[in-house]
């Protein structure tokens, strides 16, 4: 017999503009009986009839009101790519059960801001300090300085300031063991180099999109806001 459950689109909405959207994305929302999202990314579909407005995606808030409604196809409507430290996977097991969940893949913010500087992102390594503090593998990462790192920004760790807690930081201890790095948790800083290169890419796909590019030791002089993503070169 033919599955009763009704349809849940979580939909990827890139990280903000129209022009980020994919034609996935629009369609999951057009079959939607009722769309749920943040303003700034209902805006991006006026022609949605049904909505729910929310002042902030939260997952049980969401899983409540999915849970209550009376259509067979929702959206939820989340920033960037479903699969990049996203409220996806945690909507995908809040869920009732009666419901099939299905991601749209978004551009996200980072494949957006290489793509403004040029860059690639096939070995690069991804954190996340959006609402959430730096692993130490973070400055172990950028200290090697084999990989690209990404960081995505947040509120409370701003490019400017992981720039500088970077310079000031930690150094992972110098010697290996069989391949990995021991780290010396109480040694100061002397590893991260201040002429690293490094890009902050600040609230793109809106009107006050800022794409900067320099050194280490610049940015920490800077004050951009938190909606960014950071990327410190290779050595
Ligand atoms: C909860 S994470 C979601 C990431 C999302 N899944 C993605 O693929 O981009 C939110 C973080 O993504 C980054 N971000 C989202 N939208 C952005 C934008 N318009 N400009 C710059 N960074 C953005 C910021 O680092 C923000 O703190």
């Amino acid at each position: 017999m033919e599955s009763e459950r009704k349809v849940v689109n979580i939909v990827g909405c890139g990280p903000g503009g129209a022009a980020y959207l994919t034609g996935q994305a629009h369609q999951a929302v057009n079959e939607a009986g009722i769309v749920i999202g943040i303003p700034k990314f209902l805006r991006l579909f006026p022609e949605v009839k049904r909505k729910i407005e929310l002042a902030a995606v939260h997952t049980d808030k969401v899983a409540e009101l999915v849970a209550g409604l009376d259509v067979s196809h929702a959206a939820v409507l989340v920033s960037g790519d479903t699969g990049l430290y996203s409220l996806a996977s945690f909507l995908r097991k809040a869920l009732p059960g009666c419901w099939e969940v299905r991601f749209v893949p978004g551009i996200s913010s980072v494949q957006a801001a290489c793509a403004l500087f040029c860059l690639e992102w096939h070995d690069m390594r991804i954190f996340s300090l959006h609402s959430r503090p730096a692993p130490p593998e973070l400055a172990e990462t950028v200290w090697r300085g084999k990989h690209p790192v990404a960081i995505l920004c947040g509120p409370a760790n701003r490019p400017q300031s992981i720039a500088r807690k970077l310079l000031s930081g930690v150094e992972p201890g110098p010697d290996t063991c069989r391949g990995s790095v021991r780290r010396r948790r109480s040694k100061p800083l002397s590893g991260i180099e201040p002429s690293r290169r490094c890009y902050a890419a600040c609230d793109l796909g809106s009107e006050n999109q800022i794409a900067w590019s320099g050194i280490l030791c610049e940015l920490a002089e800077k004050r951009f806001g938190g909606r960014a993503v950071l990327i410190i070169d290779r050595r």
